[in-house]
């Protein structure tokens, strides 16, 4: 990779998950990053056992003014990776709306925000990618919310891809994730349904957090995608 020129990537939602885990790959390539949640101490930490590739930034997708002094803040910026999720267990019989509406706030108006407040700051031949899930598609139980702000971000970037080019939109759809904390330390009723999905799955492989590093690199590095919904899913969704 010598004679690749180093990127500098902006991950809201880098502090943990796969955020966390993309933000490391970028830095093992030789890219700057700069991680951001809500949490000072954690992104400070994390950015600091990176090494000095990597800067830490706090954001609140639900907080405007947070937004813009964030992004008024950092570097130019080649890639921006919307990967946060405020996490919301909900189902319509039993529906909580003021915790949907801060899920829904966070991971639709939010990831619009961000796009809004850092457009400046993105170069033309950079990209923007945004997480949805595969529970837009396949719902579990609890995922009313979360299913709604999956299918959202999908629509949301569509509409980017037209507005902000020449930049590319992309969306990266992962199932469910081996490796990731909602993932392997999940209750035993969730445990056994991803077990159960496993076992559905064509190559009895659910993905590996490796699996959507690899994906969102497809995404940032390749041109010619743009406007795309690249499921990451071990074919999880014909099942
Ligand atoms: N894990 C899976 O199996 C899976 C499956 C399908 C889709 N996905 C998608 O993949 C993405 C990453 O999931 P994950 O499981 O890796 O997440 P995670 O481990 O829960 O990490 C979420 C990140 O988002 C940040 N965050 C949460 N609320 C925020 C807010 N209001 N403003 C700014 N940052 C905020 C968190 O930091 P703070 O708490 O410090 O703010 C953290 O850095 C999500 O978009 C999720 O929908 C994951």
């Amino acid at each position: 990779m010598a004679d690749r020129p180093s990127r500098h990537t902006v991950i809201v939602g880098g502090t943990k998950g796969l955020g966390l885990d993309i933000a490391k790959a970028c830095v093992a390539r030789g890219d700057r990053v700069t991680v951001a949640g809500r949490d000072a101490e954690v992104a400070e930490r994390e950015a600091t056992a990176m090494g000095e590739l990597a800067v830490s930034g706090i954001c609140d997708l639900t907080d405007w003014d947070s937004l813009q002094r964030f992004f008024d803040s950092v570097e130019p910026i080649d890639h921006l990776i919307l990967a946060a999720l405020d996490r919301d267990q909900n189902d319509i019989a039993d529906f909580r709306p003021d915790d949907a509406a801060k899920t829904s706030l966070m991971k639709n108006v939010g990831y619009a925000a961000s796009v809004h407040y850092a457009l400046k700051k993105l170069s033309p031949e950079g990209s923007v990618v945004m997480f949805s899930g595969l529970s837009m598609w396949r719902p579990m139980p609890g995922s009313t919310t979360i299913s709604m702000a999956n299918a959202g971000v999908v629509g949301l970037a569509n509409s980017l891809a037209l507005q902000i080019a020449p930049v590319r939109v992309n969306v990266i759809t992962p199932g469910v994730v081996v490796g990731t904390q909602a993932v392997d330390h999940a209750d035993p009723v969730r445990a056994e349904t991803y077990e159960r999905l496993r076992q559905r799955t064509p190559g009895k492989r659910l993905p590996h957090t490796d699996d959507i590093v690899n994906g969102v690199f497809a995404l940032l590095d390749n041109p010619g995608i743009n406007a795309t919904n690249l499921v990451v899913d071990g074919g999880m969704h014909l099942v």
